[in-house]
């Protein structure tokens, strides 16, 4: 890396910050001389401005929409890698070869199943459990199973643990899903693809044969391919700060999927599905966008604006053409909801709020459509979300063990509580 400096004076002190270059995007300046230096913290609530790791994974250009993974650009990936390809390069930094990729493959493959007592956690929830609840008591108990896969310093184990992650992701979700129904759980076939499995695991009966659409494989190989890493999101961070307090990686992903959960986060998915039917017409679109300028009023409009994006997102502009390709599959290619999601789009780009906080359809604005085409429920959205992400999480969970600068994330305070105050007894309170 290429060193300048900013300079820093606080009561008469002067220190250099050195500027770290970035190979793609914003340089940083590194104070971790700071607090020892002039006995100052920085202030960066929401961290609008803080750069928490330095990573090799992902790059967000978030003024012209543009998202990199291992500097391939996210639409040549959805368009021409599946997710398994996808994964590989995520974990491992290359793309792999033919044989590399069929070899990932098997490996993941050998844990599509769950060990068959976990079948037990999910007769403890009651049936209109919210799958996400169930998600996160089940990834974490993963850790109540697998005991040899929770060593973090041991390589091997952390390969293991990965390739557990990554496999029985889409089995524990089928598995919150059909319990919900009140349906039998499907096994994991592997000799179907990622995604045509996991689409199996959801719909096939035990009572007739399962038709695989595949466009709606595609459509879910594409969705997991766009969700599976976005740099130092919520989630993410998340996850990174339990991994570096040396928890295990079962432990650390559940925290992920936990944050995710919010509808902030990987919640807008299934916030944005409810605020369209809440719409209902497009007539109802100027009360609604008035609603989501008001400052009085808690509404905002769901699946806009990004912390990083003060553009379109690369995903929202893929996600929007494979939901017309699904919804032709379905012969809905005329969905009510599609409808009023783009005229909801073209009049909040056409105002003045929203164009001068550069606030664009995200991730989540069009994905809820695709999946309720597929009928798959609203409540299962983010739980999509994560199956995709947990690729993302996982790799930046191993960038930040093999570090080995990597110390706990214990970020300071900004106190402005009670200064030392006398004890009052209780005859005195
Ligand atoms: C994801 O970080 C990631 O990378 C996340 C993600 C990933 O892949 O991991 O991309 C996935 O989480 C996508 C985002 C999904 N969330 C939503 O769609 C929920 C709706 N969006 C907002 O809540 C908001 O835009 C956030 C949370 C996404 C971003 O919030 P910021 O960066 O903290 O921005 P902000 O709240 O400071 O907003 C700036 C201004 C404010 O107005 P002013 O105070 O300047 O007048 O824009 C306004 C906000 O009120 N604003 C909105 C709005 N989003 C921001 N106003 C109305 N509707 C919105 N959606």
């Amino acid at each position: 890396m290429s060193f300048d400096s900013a300079t820093l004076t606080y009561k008469g002190k002067t220190i250099d910050l050195p500027a770290l270059k970035a190979t793609e995007g914003t340089t940083v300046l590194d104070i971790r001389a700071l607090y020892k230096e002039l006995d100052v913290f920085t202030y960066d609530p929401g961290f609008t401005s803080t750069a928490s790791c330095h990573s090799n994974i992902t790059f967000i250009d978030g003024e012209i929409g543009r998202l990199l993974y291992r500097g391939y650009n996210i639409a040549d990936l959805a368009k021409s890698c599946d997710f398994m390809e996808v994964c590989y390069l995520l974990l491992k930094g290359e793309l792999p070869t033919d044989v590399e990729r069929k070899d990932f493959v098997k490996e993941i493959n050998k844990h599509s199943m769950v060990h068959d007592q976990m079948h037990n956690f999910f007769k403890g929830f009651r049936r209109d459990a919210h799958p996400m609840a169930i998600l996160i008591g089940v990834v974490g108990a993963l850790s109540a199973f697998y005991h040899d896969s929770l060593d973090i310093k041991d390589p091997e184990q952390r390969d293991l643990a990965t390739y557990r992650m990554i496999a029985k992701l889409p089995t524990l979700a089928a598995m919150a899903y059909r319990y919900s129904m009140g349906l039998p759980f499907v096994y994991p076939k592997n000799t179907l693809s990622y995604s045509a499995n996991f689409l199996h695991m959801m719909f096939a009966m035990p009572t007739e044969d399962y038709a695989m659409n595949p466009v709606f494989e595609k459509a879910m190989d594409r969705i997991f391919t766009l969700h599976a890493d976005h740099e130092q999101n919520a989630s993410t961070s998340t996850v990174r700060l339990a991994g570096s307090s040396m928890a295990n990686p079962f432990a650390c992903i559940a925290s992920g999927i936990a944050a995710l959960w919010g509808p902030a986060h990987g919640g807008a998915n299934e916030a944005v599905l409810n605020m369209l039917e809440e719409i209902g017409d497009k007539k109802n679109i100027p009360e609604f966008i008035k609603r989501a300028k008001d400052k009085n009023d808690p509404f905002r409009l769901m699946g806009f604006g990004h912390r990083v994006y003060k553009n379109y997102d690369p995903r929202a502009t893929i996600i929007r053409e494979t939901a017309h390709e699904v919804l032709k599959e379905v012969g809905g290619d005329q969905d009510p909801l599609l409808e009023l999601a783009m005229e909801l789009e073209r009049i909040a780009l056409q105002d003045q709020y929203f164009i001068e906080r550069k606030l664009y359809p995200n991730v989540d604005f069009y994905s809820g459509i695709i999946y309720k085409a597929m009928g798959i429920p609203a409540s299962m959205f983010t739980v999509l979300f994560a199956v995709g992400r947990t690729v993302g999480w996982i790799a930046q969970w191993r960038e930040m063990i093999e570090d080995p600068s990597q110390k706990i994330g214990r970020p300071r305070q900004l106190y402005r509580g009670k200064q030392e105050r006398a004890f009052k007894t209780v005859a005195n309170r």
